[in-house]
């Protein structure tokens, strides 16, 4: 076996959310999604920029780089490609048209993009889709052995795969072939009930609860057979994804009694049962599958990733509910950790390094795997935008920041290096105050320009988690729900028990009304002082002044923007929007002080914002 090199490089592009990954030893050194860079949501184009900043955060340039690896097998998806629409012919002609080109230029030619981009001659590495997902769950897990279960939308034949990771290598035992695939289950609701595909699958899971689940038996007869140990076969004549360029069929239409809703027309209690019911559906496979890997491996930690474990509240339940005693879920579980996924495989497998596991701390840093602007870049930036802003002491900072949240202010907080994935973990998140019956409503509709009804995160202290909700281990990437602690929760009346769906949305249902959704429950971020310093000891300031231990915190962006990776992106959303105060490392900036803001583009039109 070769010596392992110091720098592999991984990288994840083409389909959708590409990425690079710089790994130095054993060490994870930087990650970051390309559309950060590129300010276009979901970029899928080679990421140079993202690869660019991981060399610079080491240091090095690509002659370094002892390795690179492609996250994908591009050979293996153009042959299912040319099945696929040569299967269906002429029915797929349409979709291939578009598809083809993009695939033949882009995917069979990695190899000479990687090398043309990069300027580097070493080897270029190989992994197969899932493979690349199994690993970014396992590697970086704190676990020694675990089951592996990984569920995706697409990706090459297998959809699904139950593998065990065991010290440096990883085995796929189990796979669930495409086109039978969970995650294009939950995308097509999502497209029938008039959301964007491949983005909007959350305000599915976050309109669920307003639901009843009404349509899950007719799912489970009409548009699909599942078995037993999780695997199943999709009704095809239901789905049109295969053939044409809608997700759902008019056989599909049929069956659910009308054509999908328009996107941004009034939501209807349809769409919140069918939400609830893919929910329900979703949950149930995922429960079998998790119980098919725990009969297969007989191990007791389970690691997630792929998109589908995304669904924070199907991995709630399977916490509580499942048969596996620890759960580790990988925090960029989408298609940009499969860059993470394929380095850590090259350096495990391909060459053999040894994994060094801490018990009970994983090696992602927290996430925080992105950029880090100095104090005298931020200022230079400010001084350049004539920005009007006060530069403080930590403890000073602190504290004016806690008042300003305590009096229900809304604060845009930049700190530390960006997290890696799709959530904002207190180094790019906007902050409010949980106890305010307003807040919900004020950050969805004037800071985020979004749906009324989209639930918002707390971020609790890790040591008082188990005061505000029925939990008690860590979550420290936001991927659990839990119930609100029963003391907690406000019961609700006869009369507004009896409101509509939404309606139901401005009733407070606890003392944190701000985070807690219709059904109790609450998507948790647990903060600790070892992976983020600054960020626990303002909540912690919060809960000297306050007596409260929980801030809401909603990543830094607005709707179809990618969450903010500059200052200079800070400050502009935080100018466009209603964000009372700004954050920008050790600098404070409030909204009333600043100079006149000429917008330049039309980025309401931009964002398709309200
Ligand atoms: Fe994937």
């Amino acid at each position: 076996m070769p010596h392992p090199p110091e720098y592999i490089l991984g990288i994840s592009a083409f389909y959708h959310d590409s990425a690079a990954c710089l790994l130095r030893g054993d060490e994870i050194i930087a990650a970051a999604s390309e559309e950060r860079f590129t300010r276009k949501k979901g970029d899928p184009a080679f990421p140079e920029r993202a690869v660019a900043f991981c060399l610079q955060e080491a240091g090095i340039t690509s002659k370094d780089l002892g390795a690179v690896g492609f996250y994908d097998k591009p050979l293996l998806k153009f042959d299912r490609i040319l099945e696929t629409y040569f299967g269906v012919a002429p029915k797929g002609f349409k979709s291939f048209l578009l598809a083809g080109p993009l695939w033949i230029k882009d995917k069979l030619y990695i190899d000479q993009q990687v090398r043309t981009a990069l300027g580097y001659e070493g080897p270029v590495l190989y992994a197969e889709h899932h493979e690349s997902h199994a690993a970014s769950a396992f590697f970086p897990s704190p676990f020694e052995e675990a089951a592996i279960l990984t569920m995706d939308g697409v990706g090459e034949w297998a959809t699904a795969t139950i593998g065990v990771g065991r010290g440096n290598d990883i085995e796929i035992v189990k796979e669930l072939h495409w086109p039978d695939s969970l995650g294009l289950l939950y995308s097509a609701i999502t497209y029938y009930t008039g959301f964007k595909v491949n983005s909007g699958e959350y305000k599915v899971m976050g309109l669920a609860p307003y639901g009843e689940p009404k349509y899950v038996d007719l799912m489970l007869k009409e548009l699909m057979d599942l078995r037993e140990d999780g695997s199943f076969t999709l009704n095809q004549k239901y789905f049109n994804y295969l053939a044409g360029l809608t997700m759902t069929s008019e056989a599909f239409n049929e069956l659910f009694g009308g054509p999908p809703r328009e996107p941004e027309t009034n939501l209807t209690q349809k769409e919140m049962d069918l939400a609830r019911s893919v929910q329900e559906v979703t949950e149930e496979v995922m429960m079998r599958m998790a119980r098919t890997a725990h009969r297969e491996t007989g191990l007791d930690n389970l690691c997630l990733a792929g998109g589908v474990a995304l669904n924070c509240v199907g991995n709630g339940k399977l916490l509580r509910e499942g048969p596996f005693k620890r759960l580790w879920i990988q925090p960029a579980s989408g298609d940009a950790g499969g860059a993470l996924g394929v380095a850590q495989l090259i350096a495990y497998r391909h060459f053999g390094r040894r994994r060094t596991v801490v018990p009970c701390k994983d090696s992602m840093k927290g996430a925080y795997l992105g950029p880090e602007y100095r104090p005298e870049a931020i200022e230079a930036f400010l001084k350049e935008q004539g920005a009007t802003y006060t530069r403080l002491e930590p403890a000073e900072l602190r504290s004016q920041v806690a008042q300003l949240l305590a009096d229900e202010k809304i604060v845009g907080w930049f700190n530390g290096r960006m997290e890696f994935g799709p959530r904002a973990l207190g180094a790019r998140s906007i902050l409010g105050d949980p106890r305010s019956p307003r807040m919900q409503a004020q950050m969805n509709l004037k800071i985020k320009f979004r749906e009324g009804f989209r639930p918002f995160a707390p971020s609790v202290l890790r040591e008082r988690v188990a005061d505000y909700f029925e939990m008690d281990c860590d979550s420290p990437y936001m991927l659990l729900v839990a119930p609100v602690k029963r003391e907690r929760q406000i019961p609700m009346t006869a009369l507004q028990r009896s409101l509509w769906g939404i309606e139901q949305l401005n009733v407070p249902r606890s003392d944190i009304p701000a985070v807690t959704h219709i059904d109790y429950s609450a998507r948790v971020q647990t903060v600790t002082r070892e992976t983020n310093p600054d960020y626990y000891d303002l909540i912690a300031e919060f809960e000297r002044i306050t007596g409260c231990a929980v801030l809401v915190n909603t990543s830094f962006n607005v709707r179809g923007e990618p969450i903010v990776c500059s200052p200079e992106d800070a400050y502009r959303c935080f100018m466009r929007t209603h964000i009372d105060c700004l954050v920008l490392g050790p600098f404070l900036l409030t909204k009333t002080a600043q100079p006149e803001w000429e917008e330049t583009a039309n980025w309401k039109q931009e964002f398709q914002l309200d």
